[in-house]
């Protein structure tokens, strides 16, 4: 029960990382609010956390819209009073994501404008949404999902959603130092390949294999509480050793 009585928000919880994570938070006893594009799923999955006994509450939000970021950190606020972490899950690779298979001198703008937004801006507008209550409180915790794409650069369909995730490492630091007069941390963490979908088990690994999900979950579980509290601004890479190079 490492997280009782803390309210925890996590972007892009309706799948993947994001619902595992808000589960795992809900069972070791926060209040989750859970956010993601998708109205129903994200419903669904809050009312299945409900129904295990955990308190959790389900909102649309689009992170490239400002004001719905807004909107979901006053809801925290009026469910639960206060906001002690926030993780930002929602992103993914434009080329994937939006089923483009165009290399970026050829992707059109909309693709681009996506990988960035999605990746970059909302993780920035959740951050000025919850900074203010959390220096407020002298206690809050961020976590920005990175990824080993931001250390090695991304291939063709991949450009924009690599620059945005090193852009989390800058905007994890700034986090950081705005945030340690307060009592409030930042961490970046920068996953390789996670089994959330079947094809990331074909991109290689030195250990020879890919993540599972509670891998990383346990990572950020781990730095988003009191255990971690001499842990702020920096990024931590979980990518079974890929990033040491010479993988093809
Ligand atoms: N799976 C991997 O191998 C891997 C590796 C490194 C980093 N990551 C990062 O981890 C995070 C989670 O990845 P995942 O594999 O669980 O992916 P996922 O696709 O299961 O989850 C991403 C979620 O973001 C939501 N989303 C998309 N656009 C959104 C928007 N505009 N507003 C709000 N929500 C939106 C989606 O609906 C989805 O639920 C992503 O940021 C991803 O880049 C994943």
């Amino acid at each position: 029960m490492r997280f009782k009585d803390n309210v925890a928000i996590v972007t892009g919880a309706a799948s993947g990382m994001g619902l595992l994570a808000a589960e795992c938070y809900a069972r070791e006893g926060a209040k989750v609010v859970l956010t993601d594009i998708k109205r129903e799923a994200v419903e669904a999955a809050a009312e299945s956390i409900r129904r295990t006994g955990g308190e959790a509450v389900g909102i649309q939000v689009d992170v490239r819209v400002f004001d719905q970021v807004q909107n979901a950190a006053e809801t925290a606020l009026k469910c639960y009073g206060r906001i002690d972490i926030l993780v930002n899950f929602a992103g993914g690779a434009e080329g994937r994501m939006l089923k483009c298979s165009a290399p970026f001198h050829e992707m059109p703008i909309d693709v681009i404008d996506w990988g960035l937004d999605v990746n970059l801006k909302g993780a920035v507008y959740f951050c000025r949404a919850v900074l203010g209550t959390m220096m407020k409180q002298k206690r809050g915790v961020i976590i920005n999902l990175g990824s080993v794409t931001g250390i090695e650069g991304g291939g063709p369909g991949s450009v924009n959603y690599s620059a945005a995730k090193s852009g989390l490492i800058g905007l994890t630091k700034s986090m950081a130092l705005c945030g340690a007069p307060y009592g409030v941390r930042s961490c970046c963490v920068s996953p390789g390949p996670v089994l959330t979908r079947t094809a990331m088990a074909n991109m290689k690994t030195r250990l020879g294999r890919a993540a599972e999900p509670k891998e990383i979950i346990d990572l950020i579980l781990y730095l988003s509480s009191d255990q971690a509290a001499f842990i702020t601004g920096t990024n931590y890479v979980i990518d079974g050793g890929r990033s040491c190079g010479g993988m093809d």
